[in-house]
């Protein structure tokens, strides 16, 4: 059964942690959905990890609902959440009219912002118009040039008091949840322990109310790049490397296919076939 918004405040209330992880294609969404993951979240990750791109930044509108539509058919009955890419949600009509692309077409539950005190307003605008909103704040990648790339933030009294007070904006506007991003540990907790609505961290400790990676980090299936807060649960690139060179070797050994993978005929009608008159 699909969680509501409401399940998971009242999760994070009661201590059980909320578990979250990414999805960008049916296969993936659906086994996450059978391992009963609480959320998915179609993150713009997706630009990186599946489309190739070097970062965030390039990622379309038109890429992010068709990957959410692929999402929700492989997980009907899980709470899905789907990213606002690079400058879709500038102003508040245009934001109003791309999270309504990802919850009509896309069939989303909620979509996500990176922002804080800054896009308080947009989010207060979307709940306004009955769009749920997850905020995400810390190191927000599509705006990682501004923030001197991929690096952990918060850590002085400026960035940590930035970030404490962007947690406090989201909530006052209506967010139902906000992503901490690589941000300390302590500061995630204290942040978790001001705010009613859950934080979901990644990289940002274990006090927080759920947890979010990408899962293609989680698989180890994304090599080029493995940011510290990852804990890598398999080595799917490995693997799948391994399975295609057997694959490439047993077929130009005619190992493969054998008669169990081949389908056959009565010889007959082979011989009628290729007989010569
Ligand atoms: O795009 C994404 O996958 C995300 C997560 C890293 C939270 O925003």
């Amino acid at each position: 059964m699909k969680k509501t918004i409401q399940e998971l405040q009242k999760m994070a209330k009661e201590g059980n942690k909320i578990t979250m992880l990414t999805a960008y294609d049916y296969p993936t969404a659906y086994l996450l959905e059978k391992a009963d993951i609480d959320t998915i979240l179609v993150g713009d990750s997706l630009g990186m990890v599946v489309l190739g791109y070097d970062s965030t930044v390039p990622v379309t509108m038109d890429e992010m609902v068709h990957h959410t539509k692929a999402v929700r058919r492989g997980a009907p009955d899980t709470f899905v959440i789907a990213d606002l890419p690079y400058l879709s949600y500038s102003t508040p009509q245009e934001a109003l009219f791309n999270s309504g692309r990802l919850i009509k077409e896309g069939r989303a539950d909620a979509v996500k912002l990176e922002g804080g005190q800054y896009f308080a307003p947009i989010i207060e605008y979307l709940t306004k118009n009955g769009i749920p909103v997850v905020a995400h704040i810390g190191l927000t990648p599509q705006t990682s040039t501004q923030l001197g790339g991929f690096k952990v933030q918060g850590k002085d009294l400026e960035s940590a008091s930035k970030i404490y007070h962007d947690a406090l904006a989201v909530e006052k506007a209506g967010a139902i949840m906000v992503v901490l991003e690589a941000i300390p540990a302590p500061l995630a907790a204290r942040i978790t322990a001001e705010l009613i609505i859950p934080t979901i961290g990644i990289g940002a400790g274990e006090k927080c109310d759920g947890q979010v990676l990408v899962v293609h980090d989680l698989l180890g299936l994304y090599e080029k790049f493995v940011p510290k807060f990852v804990k890598q649960y398999e080595n799917l690139a490995q693997n799948i490397q391994s399975a295609v060179k057997q694959y490439c070797q047993e077929v130009k050994d005619s190992e493969f296919p054998t008669p169990q993978h081949s389908f056959q005929m009565e010889e007959a009608v082979l011989n009628s076939i290729f007989t010569k008159d």
